[in-house]
Formats: structure tokens, C-alpha cells, sequence
């Protein structure tokens, strides 16, 4: 119900008025801010005058309490009906205090823990002045080769799903108008975002509707089940469509089918991209598409302010759609409480008080520690403190480890590996050995050096943060060659070598499996990354996290996932010809470590696995039982998998599909039995006329530490 302020706003509000609150620009268009007021560049293009910005709607990247209340100050004064700015900014994973980056969230399989990195991220951001956060990024991502695959939880719909709603839960707690630490989330990129072709970005995305529903929709519609109040469209195609000016997507599917009734903005200068698409002549007809489509607000282009009026003037363009537009932006302004409270949580001193609190930072190292995977483990793990230790390589004192998207992080203030090992190891010796992507013979020597004098070698390697993120994509997803030859240097030193990776994508492995007795996968662990890095490593505490995202053997497998589907011709059929099946001859079929996959420094035995009934019917669930033992000497926690895979549908189905997971602290010795509940709801699919139900028939249920190696039964379901 649209509120009588609301009402009188909009019959108040001139269409010039109300098109300028339709538009997004970035703080330095603003006088208020320290470097507002005076346009250049590509921002001087856009062509927008001061009346204009006078009267937009929201901006793009302020923050700093002091900042933000100075230009939502002067905009009041200036904007004719006092109408508040709303503040939108990528508030990722951690706004000061930075978490691991969500692909390494995806891998702590922690939903409460990434709830409650949200809602400290929320609280820097919001005592920080800004209202909306462009998070969560939920798109489904198979392709290391696509930089942004650091920014999603992975490759599971079911998956990604639980992370979606856990974010969207922290950061917009249950009641935005009464608890300003909170802020709005903005779920993207409205969709299948993460589909693009070869893994090159804002590269064209064709695929069915069965597979967009089946496996990218999930996650963007649980984020809008929890209430997620914002969407942002995406910068690819979807069925031949840009997303930002597809009516079926947006007006079809996402407001009608799905239900969502906020705000839908695009990406950052999406609307006028139609053009170079090809399916928009010019900037008018662009901005037409974008309105027809329900695009509300327009990021950092100016095609709304400089033709909607005409277009509603000739009669192209009804102005219900504007109207429809302005009124859900104030209807979140009103959410917010901006018109009581302009500033919100905008608040200088607490600021000093909340950002990088000592919680906020240990809340960090514990996700860290939850997000890092053990790959690989000779038995070199944990390090013994008496050991000499030499730390080596381009991230052995390096504060990059924030990840791409740490916008407001401080690499300054990271703990390096060097400063965490530094507190656990009694002798350590630090050499660079290399920069991330040049070298020197200088550095390799001094590599040599401080490995010689060591007993165990950590090789800190990696990717520079830019070489993932946005436009970061890769088609060589190696390590770069000059770390490759300092690992095969040191590795002549004939000493154990520990390798920690520090990236943003899976990588191809080629050059380090083999050379190296352990492989710790850290990603960008964030703020507390060095600290929460020297407990695994010393064995302070456990390894529990399992790949969100399968890690190749070698970039031409790619894309390869867990969740695919058989062919005809399926490899190692008790049947299959040598040749003749699907298959490449010269590089394997499955990935090199699979989806789920994880080590720990304690070993668990799985036993017993059981299915209540090997029938079912539609009303009843079934339920399905695994008994799990520490059989290690330390304590540890498994994250316990559950698979089915429907053995003949009327359309193919995935050979697993994750329905659910448990995580199960085990002390040494300790056996647990995990049970997992089963209903007809999960077994249902997308018929080929994309009807959503279950067949009866015959399925296969999977328990297991990862999703290859895994315990089998089968249940028939009866209709
Ligand atoms: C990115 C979005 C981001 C926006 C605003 C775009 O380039 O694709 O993910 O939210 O910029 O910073």
C-alpha cells in the first residue's frame, strides 16, 4: 500500500523530477562531498546538468559518516520537496574489516557464520552512511577462466541458495526502519550472469530455460524469498535479450512469476550498453527498453534524463511506468526510515568506535579459518614449532590479500602470513623469491638462501587481486611461469614444501600438485588472513572447509562441475568401447579435486549408510542416515554431504545433486549418526514443458565427505 506521503511526493513531483530520482550517479557529481561538484572526464560526458542532480534519487560509492551527511545535507537544502538520497555501494564481503572473499565462504559451508559477516559488514557500512549494499552476488559459476567467480559461492544451486538467504538475512536483519545497522540488500546480476561464454566477461550468455530455471534461478530467488529488497540486472544477454532491457525477464519472470516488488537497478551503465548489443539504435530507444523492462533505476549512464520526457511526450513511453518506478525508490526510502532520519545510521563518532572493532576482526579470522582448504597433506601439517620455517614468495609479506571487491579494506592493516607465522614459529627466514609475474635471478637466489637454512619451506604464491574481479578473466589459469620455476628451484633443495595459494578462481594446478608435499587453498582470506592462516598451519586449529568450486586438471577440462549429466556414451560404463565414448583423449574426465572436497588434519570413516524405506510416496519423507568416526587424533568438523541423483527423468538429470549437509563436530573417536530428511519437494524438476514436479521411479541417495567419493541406495518413489 502505497502511503500518503508517497502519494503527495509523486503528485508534487514535476516528470523531470521524477525521472532524476530514476537516475544513479557517483559521489563526485554531488556538492556536498569533499571532491564533489566538479565533473570530468567520461563523467563529464554523461551531459548532466546541476538541476539534475539536484533531484536524482541515489548515489553510487559514498561513505564515511562526516561525507555522506554532508551531501545528503546539502541535497536537502537544494532538492525542492527535501526528498533524502539513498547511498548505494559494493559492500562485498566486509566493508573496513574484511572477510574472506565468498568464494572462500562458499567453502566454509557456514551459513551462520556468513550471516554474521553480512551484519558486521552491514554495521561498518551503515554507522559509514550507506543504506544499500550491491550484495549478495549469487550468480551460479562453473568457469575459473571468468574473474568473478571470487565474488559467488560457487557451483551448487542448493548451495548457493542457503548462502544467499544467509546474506540477505545479515544484511538487512528483520526490521530496516528500526535497526540502522542494518542495510538493504541488492541481490545480482539479475541473471545468469555467470554463464558467459568461454569465461570472457559481459561475454554473451545462450542457454535453455530449463537450465536457467534448474540451476541459475535458485539462488536470486531465495535471496528475494528472504526479503532481498533490491535486484540488479546483469550485463549479459539472456535468450538473445540484454538483461536490462528484457521484458520477459524482468516484467515476466522476475515481477510476475517470482513475485518481487522492489527495486530493480542496472549495473553500471548497463541501459546505454544496449546499444553496442545491437538491439538498441541509439540512447533514446535503449532508455525505452530499459523503462519498458521495469528498470527503476539507471547506474552512472543518462539515457533516462535525457529522453524519457520525450518519450512520454509522444506518447512512446506511458508514464505509469515512471510513476511505478518513483514510487517503489521512495517506498524504500520510506523503508529505511530516510524520511524521519536522512542520516540514519550516518554517525561520525560511533564510527570511530564501530569500524575494524576487535569482534568485527575476530569474527573474520574465524571465517578464515572456516574458509580455507586443505588440498593436499603428506603429512608435513601441521608445522612443529621447533621447526625453522622459510617463508618464500611473492605473498609471504604481502597485504593483498583482501581480495578485488575490498573496496574500503586497507591492506595496511591485513596480517600478512609472515606477521601470523611470525607469533608461532621459532626461527623464520623471509625471501620474496619472486614477484607475482616477473622475477629475478637476485630473488630466486635469495630464495635459496633462506630455504637452505630452514627445515620446511612455505611457498606463499598466487594471483594478484586484479587478476581476478571484474574484468580480471584468465585463459591461462596456471599460476603465473615465474612462480612455477620458483617452486621448481626450491623444490632442489630436495626440503618438504608447503604451498599456500592466495586467488581468486580455481586454478589449474599444473607444475604444483606433484612438487609440493601440501597445498593450502586461502583464497583472499581478508583482513585477519595471516593470523587465522599460521593457526592451521601450526595446527591451532583445523581445517574443515570443502570446494565450493571443482579445481580442473588443466584449463581445457573447464567447465567442469560436479552437478553435470551423463551422455549416451558415458565414460567407464561396464560396456564403454575404448574409443568411442565421451571423453578426451589426452587429459581426464573429472576435475582434479571435486566439488565438496576438502582434507583435514584428523580422518573420518563414513559406515552404515541408510534409507528409512526403499519406498516413498508423496507425502512421505524418508530419511536418510550415515554413521560418521573420527578415526584421527584431533578434533575436527565434517561437513557431512547428501546427494540423489534421479535415475530416469523425462528430461536428463544431473549425476548428483547436493539436497543437503551437515556440519558435525567430532571429537577424536567420537562416532555420530547424521540424518538427513527427504521429501517429494526435492526430488521435483523442470519437465519439458517446465512444468516443476517429481516422477516415480527409481533414485540413488549419496552420503560422503565430498561429492566423488561417496556411499550409495537406492528408494523408489510410488505415486
Ligand atoms: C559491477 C557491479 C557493481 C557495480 C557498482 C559494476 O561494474 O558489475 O557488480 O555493483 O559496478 O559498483
Amino acid at each position: 500500500m502505497t502511503t500518503n506521503r508517497i502519494q503527495s511526493l509523486l503528485q508534487q513531483m514535476t516528470l523531470e523530477e521524477k525521472i532524476a530520482q530514476l537516475t544513479q550517479l557517483a559521489t563526485p557529481f554531488y556538492k556536498g562531498a569533499s571532491d564533489g561538484g566538479q565533473i570530468t572526464g567520461p563523467m563529464a560526458e554523461l551531459g548532466i546538468t546541476e538541476e539534475v542532480v539536484q533531484n536524482t534519487g541515489s548515489v553510487l560509492g559514498a561513505s564515511g559518516a562526516k561525507e555522506v551527511r554532508s551531501i545528503q545535507e546539502t541535497h536537502l537544502k537544494e532538492n525542492r520537496l527535501g526528498i533524502p538520497l539513498l547511498m548505494m555501494a559494493d559492500i562485498v564481503h566486509g566493508f573496513k574489516t574484511i572477510f574472506p572473499v565468498p568464494l572462500a565462504i562458499g567453502c566454509s559451508w557456514d551459513t551462520e557464520e556468513a550471516e554474521r559477516s553480512a551484519e558486521i559488514a552491514a554495521k561498518e557500512a551503515s554507522v559509514s552512511g550507506v543504506h544499500v549494499t550491491f550484495a549478495p552476488m549469487v550468480d551460479l559459476v562453473r568457469d575459473p577462466r571468468w574473474g568473478r567467480v571470487m565474488e559467488s559461492t560457487g557451483e551448487d544451486p542448493y548451495l548457493n541458495s542457503e548462502f544467499a538467504r544467509a546474506f540477505v538475512r545479515g544484511f538487512q536483519g528483520n526490521n530496516m526502519t528500526e535497526e540502522t545497522d542494518r542495510v538493504a540488500a541488492c541481490v545480482k546480476h539479475f541473471a545468469a550472469y555467470g554463464a558467459a561464454e568461454g569465461g570472457r566477461d559481459y561475454n554473451t550468455v545462450d542457454m535453455s530455460e530449463r537450465q536457467l530455471r534448474e540451476s541459475y534461478l535458485p539462488a536470486y530467488k531465495a535471496a528475494l524469498d528472504e526479503g532481498c529488497e533490491m535486484v540488479m540486472t546483469a550485463f549479459n544477454t539472456v535468450e538473445g535479450v540484454p538483461a536490462t532491457g528484457n521484458r520477459w525477464l524482468m516484467r515476466d519472470l522476475l515481477r510476475e512469476e517470482i513475485g518481487f516488488n522492489g527495486v530493480l537497478i542496472s549495473d553500471w551503465g548497463a541501459v546505454k550498453e544496449m546499444i553496442p548489443h545491437g538491439v538498441a539504435e541509439d540512447e533514446k530507444e535503449a532508455a525505452r527498453k530499459a523503462i519498458e523492462a521495469g528498470v527503476d533505476i539507471e547506474m552512472m549512464t543518462s539515457t533516462y534524463v535525457h529522453h524519457v520526457k520525450e518519450l512520454v511526450e509522444e506518447g512512446s513511453l506511458e508514464v505509469s511506468l515512471i510513476d511505478e518506478a518513483v514510487i517503489r525508490i521512495l517506498e524504500l526510502k520510506e523503508k529505511l526510515g530516510l524520511f524521519e532520519n536522512p542520516h540514519r545510521g550516518a554517525d561520525v563518532e560511533r564510527e570511530q568506535e564501530l569500524i575494524m572493532h576487535a569482534d568485527h576482526r575476530k569474527a573474520a579470522k574465524e571465517l578464515a579459518v572456516k574458509s580455507s582448504v586443505l588440498l593436499k597433506n603428506s603429512g608435513i601439517l601441521p608445522l612443529k614449532t621447533e621447526q625453522k620455517v622459510a617463508l618464500i614468495g611473492p605473498f609471504a609479506q604481502s597485504g593483498d590479500i583482501l581480495g578485488p571487491w575490498s573496496w574500503q579494506g586497507s591492506k595496511e592493516e591485513a596480517v600478512q602470513l609472515y606477521d601470523g607465522l611470525l607469533e608461532k614459529s621459532s626461527g623464520i627466514f623471509v625471501a620474496k623469491g619472486s614477484d607475482i609475474e616477473t622475477g629475478s635471478e637476485e630473488m630466486l637466489n635469495g630464495a635459496l638462501d633462506a630455504g637452505e637454512k630452514a627445515d620446511v619451506i612455505v611457498l606463499a604464491l598466487g594471483e594478484h587481486s586484479d587478476m581476478s574481479g571484474e574484468a580480471g578473466c584468465r585463459g591461462d589459469i596456471r599460476l603465473p611461469e615465474v612462480q612455477l620455476e620458483l617452486l621448481s628451484t626450491i623444490k632442489q633443495l630436495g626440503k618438504p614444501i608447503v604451498v599456500v595459494l592466495f586467488n581468486g578462481r580455481p586454478l589449474d594446478l599444473t607444475g604444483v600438485v606433484q612438487e609440493c608435499d601440501a597445498i593450502v587453498e586461502a583464497w583472499y582470506p581478508g583482513t585477519e588472513g595471516g593470523a587465522a592462516l599460521a593457526d592451521l598451519l601450526y595446527g591451532d586449529a583445523n581445517f574443515s572447509g570443502k570446494l565450493s568450486m571443482s579445481f580442473p586438471h588443466t584449463v581445457g577440462q573447464v567447465p567442469v562441475y560436479y552437478n553435470n549429466y551423463n551422455t549416451g556414451r558415458p565414460q567407464g560404463a561396464p560396456d564403454a568401447q575404448v574409443r568411442y565414448v565421451s571423453q578426451y583423449l589426452d587429459i581426464p574426465n573429472e576435475p582434479l579435486y571435486p566439488f565438496g572436497y576438502g582434507l583435514s588434519y584428523t580422518t573420518y570413516e563414513y559406515s552404515g549408510l541408510q534409507i528409512s524405506s526403499e519406498t516413498m510416496t508423496p507425502d512421505e519423507t524418508l530419511t536418510i542416515s550415515v554413521d560418521v568416526k573420527n578415526t584421527g587424533s584431533m578434533a575436527g568438523e565434517e561437513i557431512v554431504q547428501m546427494y540423489v541423483r534421479d535415475m530416469a527423468g523425462e528430461v536428463i538429470r544431473p549425476l548428483k545433486e547436493l539436497k543437503d549437509f551437515e556440519k558435525l563436530p567430532l571429537q577424536p573417536g567420537d562416532k555420530k549418526t547424521v540424518s538427513f530428511t527427504l521429501t517429494e519437494e526435492q526430488l521435483r524438476y523442470h519437465h519439458i514443458n517446465l512444468t516443476y514436479k517429481s516422477d516415480a521411479g527409481t533414485f540413488t541417495v549419496y552420503a560422503g565427505p565430498n561429492s566423488r567419493d561417496v556411499q550409495s541406495a537406492t528408494f523408489t518413489l510410488l505415486k
